[in-house]
């Protein structure tokens, strides 16, 4: 029983909860629960926006990212992908939150009870992937690449399996036999090809045994369609007869789909694999998501790229700088912030998170990317777990003891957990 229903169930003299609160409905996303006692939010506009989440590890980065993506989901009804799981962690968030004391504290500041996020963890296909059995009682899917469209850009995977290989000239060659390949599906149908269509001649030796090495690569580490038939390069909504990548379909049945990347953080080709899904997200959203909008969240963005000259690099900057156009939003977390690499920070944030961090360098950043004062840069030092500094290139929406307002200046507070249920590190 709340405090007012108790005290009014002694003495009629006091007021019930009806008459002791006002209530309010919250279109925006609570975010935090300011020092001074004000709830802080993302206010909900016509764009998308982008966000980061910084601090060392272990401060409530992947927490407030839980929260992000529940509430942009359940909330705001927005399409949204986990981009990069590294930690297994989203195993939990197919879970309503479970832990107490986060559940009592939103649930005493904005009455939100716990929800599960609906996932489907999607696999991709790798010589040494294992999908362990309880996850197989929840939703799940292996997928690989499709070859015929490997096969547009075929140099750039062969070089991905294959760091030093550079099709240069022989480009030309494999080329010309793209049509034969594009009725393969198998690997040995692939290997007849070469064998009958390379040219033969002494001169060609070279080349052709270049080619050759190049495309066993490939097809020997299992992430294509035509090597495992048995896992899904595309996906199908029957109703709609609707078929594209696996992340956007999931996302069109309204699921979160949520890239498990434990296994792929090894492999030499990630940046390819990563670049080949945010691509193909993007490039088709106004068309296959007229009218919608869609978030992408990078956990641990330094494991998906480091360098402008990844290819993840590149196609997480196109969701920066082209994002806001086609409908897509960009969240990512990482305890570097120094170390994003230019194109993915090229273009302005409009929100960033900052838990406890030390490194005056991340600081000295933050400070001129915020535009921070020295008290605040150096609070960012002093923060507790869950503690966090909230700072916007455009606003944040507040409300207290009944009154809304807009405010552009960094906020200190706590954060509002987790809707779904979240992994607790050892
Ligand atoms: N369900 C839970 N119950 C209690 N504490 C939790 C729970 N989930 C997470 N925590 C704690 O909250 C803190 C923040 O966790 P979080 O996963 O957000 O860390 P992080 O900032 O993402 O760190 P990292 O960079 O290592 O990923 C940790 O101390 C963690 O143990
Ligand atoms: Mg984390």
């Amino acid at each position: 029983m709340a405090v007012g229903s108790h005290l009014s169930s002694i003495n009629p003299a006091f007021l019930t909860d009806e008459e002791r609160w006002k209530k309010m409905e919250i279109t925006d996303i609570p975010v935090m629960l300011s020092h001074r006692g004000e709830i802080v939010c993302i206010p909900k506009e016509s764009e998308v926006f982008s966000c980061a989440i910084v601090g060392s590890s272990g401060k409530g980065k992947s927490l407030i990212a839980n929260r992000l993506v529940g509430s942009l989901y359940h909330q705001w009804g927005y399409n949204v992908a986990v981009m990069n799981d590294l930690s297994e962690e989203t195993y939990k968030w197919s879970e309503p939150m479970k832990r107490g004391q986060f559940n009592e504290f939103n649930d005493t500041y904005i009455h939100q009870p716990p929800v599960e996020s609906p996932i489907t963890y999607v696999f991709p296909n790798t010589t040494s992937i294992k999908v362990p059995d309880f996850v197989k009682k929840k939703s799940y899917v292996k997928i690989v690449l499709p070859f015929n469209e490997i096969l547009d850009n075929l140099g750039f995977y062969l070089g991905g399996v294959c760091p030093d290989f550079d099709l240069g000239k022989s480009g030309m060659y494999v080329n010309e036999l793209k049509e034969e390949l594009l009725e393969c599906d198998s690997p040995t149908q692939v290997k007849e090809v070469l064998e009958e269509l390379l040219p033969s001649e002494k001169g060609f030796k070279a080349m052709g045994i270049k080619i050759r090495t190049a495309f066993n690569a490939l097809i020997k580490e299992e992430i294509l369609d035509i090597t495992n038939p048995e896992c899904h390069a595309y996906l199908k909504l029957r109703e709609e007869g609707y078929i594209s990548n696996p992340f956007s379909v999931l996302m069109k049945a309204k699921a979160i789909p949520s890239f498990i990347t434990s296994d792929l953080r090894t492999k030499k080709y990630k940046s390819e694999v990563f670049a080949y899904y945010i691509n193909a997200i993007l490039k088709n959203h106004l068309r296959e998501f007229p009218g919608e909008k869609t978030f992408l969240f990078f956990d641990e963005l330094r494991e998906v790229c480091e360098r402008d000259d990844n290819p993840a690099a590149r196609a997480i900057g196109s969701v920066a700088a082209r994002g806001r156009i086609n409908n897509v939003g960009l969240i990512y977390a990482t305890q570097f912030y120094d170390k994003i690499p230019p194109y993915v920070k090229g273009a302005k944030l409009n929100y960033c998170f900052a838990f406890a961090h030390n490194s005056s360098k991340i600081l000295n950043e933050l400070a001129s990317d915020f535009d921070l004062d020295k008290k605040t840069k150096e609070r960012i030092k002093r923060l507790k777990t869950f503690e966090v500094i909230a700072m916007t290139n455009n606003k944040f929406v507040c409300y207290f003891d009944g009154d809304r307002y807009e405010t552009t200046k960094p906020i200190r507070g706590t954060i509002f957990y987790p809707l779904a249920d979240h992994l607790q590190a050892n």
